[in-house]
């Protein structure tokens, strides 16, 4: 069995002062771990905050909530994959809801973002999920295999298999609406076929962590991950709480 991915999204929330204080109660009670992998993705002005305090533990991941298409160049405001790797980072989100619907960002710029962290060894997690209204047309199957295609096509089929997937239904985002784990179930089977219909072998799509977000927490955690196709959980609001993440984080 594959060890879940339990990962934290603090959104624009926990600059410098409180990531260091949130970071010393976190590690103070979360010891290493070897059945999963546990990151944190906090907004890129608290990243080597972060990174200082895990000082010699190696078990914690960091992660970027976002990047720029390009390198480097005159986009004022923004951050890139090189500049993410170099702050520590060796993963990045891509396509999570707010970035779509908040910053209207296009299919066509996660395809580009996803291409560009490979390039510079940083792993996207390409976020895909359906809105309240899609959903209540049937359409979360064509929703979440379109965002599938478009994110990953500049991405030869043997990088797809060292992407990560994180399938959160926007209707659950921030909401305390939470998919019961056999919808979760239902839509991550989706992903893994279209997966497996990208990538170079069944073998290689079998190898990508697919995780379920959208309002997870202490509570709700562990029957989420008990769920068949459920490799891993992305948290918001429950991961801003040192307590509520290291219970979720020990799920
Ligand atoms: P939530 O956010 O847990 O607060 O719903 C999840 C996410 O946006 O990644």
């Amino acid at each position: 069995m594959r060890r879940p991915v339990i990962a934290a999204n603090w959104k624009m929330n926990h600059g410098p002062t409180e990531a260091r204080a949130f970071m010393a109660a976190f590690l103070a009670s979360y010891s290493p771990r070897q059945d999963r992998t546990v990151a944190i993705f906090p907004p890129a002005l608290s990243l080597t905050t972060i990174r200082d305090a895990l000082a010699a533990r190696r078990d914690v991941l960091l992660g970027v909530q976002n990047i720029h298409g390009a390198a480097k160049g005159a986009f004022t405001g923004e951050n890139s994959a090189p500049m993410a790797r170099d702050a520590g980072a060796t993963l990045v989100l891509v396509g999570q809801s707010a970035r779509r619907r908040v910053f209207g960002e296009p299919d066509e710029s996660t395809a580009k973002k996803c291409a560009l962290a490979l390039q510079y060894s940083v792993t996207p997690m390409l976020c895909v999920g359906e809105r309240i209204e899609q959903r209540d047309r049937h359409e979360t199957e064509d929703v979440v295999v379109r965002q599938l295609r478009a994110g990953l096509p500049l991405l030869s089929k043997k990088a797809i298999a060292s992407v990560l997937i994180a399938y959160e239904p926007v209707w659950a985002i921030g909401t305390g609406r939470t998919a019961t784990p056999a919808d979760a179930s239902a839509v991550h089977d989706v992903i893994r076929r279209e997966l497996k219909s990208l990538c170079a072998s069944s073998d290689a799509a079998a190898e990508i962590p697919i995780l379920y977000g959208g309002s997870v927490t202490r509570d709700n955690a562990k029957s989420l991950l008990a769920a068949p196709g459920v490799e891993g959980l992305l948290v918001g609001g429950a991961s801003l709480d040192a307590a509520s993440w290291s219970a979720i984080a020990c799920t």
